[in-house]
């Protein structure tokens, strides 16, 4: 029988890939909201210093778990950690060809004849999985980093640096929202094997169906049979 006809499962989210994922998700827009509220809330003189000191507070103490999951991830899931880097930075030939009809996405959805009709099979992450997530985790970094900096503020930092840093800590959180929002939600809802497999609470697996589908490559040279059915 098929792996596919006997309804073999496909590991694909580790826990701690499914526990990082899920506090990151859940921070980022709560980190988001607070920060969007008080910079914008401020600017047009919509909310009092005690309702922005408040959600400061909070800000701050949501930014410290934020920070403690990424770190956490990496020092105690290193492996996994390592894994995913690995198959975001492999870069091969079809990873390219991915970009000429963008997976053949343009063409399903808004019939748009973008690119050839054939999508080149892909590896754990399409290419442009690879580009955004790439993306994301740079942010996650640098959100971090300028977060620390902003708090530990401009005595320290002198005004400029403080300056540049708050501008593209805000800006650059916003233009990452909008990608997350508009593109990885939407995009991860089409795939509800791949969605339910990195959401649900219990095993992060998905069909083979699936696999097979998204990420042909991975399937062929990373994945090993564990458990005969
Ligand atoms: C709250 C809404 C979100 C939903 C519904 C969602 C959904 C998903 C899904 C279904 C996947 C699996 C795709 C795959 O198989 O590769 C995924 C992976 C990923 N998401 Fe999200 N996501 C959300 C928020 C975020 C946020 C805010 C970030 C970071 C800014 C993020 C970063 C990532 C990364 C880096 C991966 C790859 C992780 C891995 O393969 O282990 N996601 N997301």
């Amino acid at each position: 029988m098929s792996n596919a006809a006997s309804g073999a499962r496909i590991l694909r989210f580790h826990t701690s890939d499914k526990v990082f994922h899920s506090i990151n998700a859940i921070c980022w827009y709560a980190l988001f909201f607070t920060g969007v509220i008080v910079y914008f809330g401020n600017m047009m003189g919509a909310i009092s210093d005690e309702t922005a000191n408040l959600l400061m507070v909070w800000h701050i103490w949501l930014g410290a778990l934020f920070t403690l999951n990424f770190v956490g991830y990496i020092l105690f899931a290193p492996d996994r950690f390592a894994v995913t880097m690995k198959n975001l930075m492999e870069w091969d030939k079809n990873t390219i060809m991915w970009f000429r009809n963008f997976g053949g996405y343009p063409r399903r959805f808004f019939k748009i004849p973008f690119g050839p009709e054939e999508v080149p099979p892909q590896g754990r992450y399409n290419g442009g999985q690879k580009m955004s997530y790439l993306i994301f985790i740079a942010a996650i970094a640098y959100l971090i980093v300028t977060g620390w900096l902003l708090w530990a503020g401009a005595p320290l930092l002198g005004k400029t640096l403080f300056y540049w840093l708050f501008i593209t800590h805000v800006w650059g959180s916003i233009v990452v929202t909008a990608m997350v929002t508009c593109a990885h939600i939407p995009l991860a809802l089409l795939s509800m094997e791949h969605f339910k497999g990195i959401w649900r609470v219990g095993p992060g697996d998905i069909s083979y169906e699936a696999a097979e589908h998204h990420s042909p490559t991975w399937l062929k040279r990373d994945v090993v049979k564990v458990v005969e059915k």
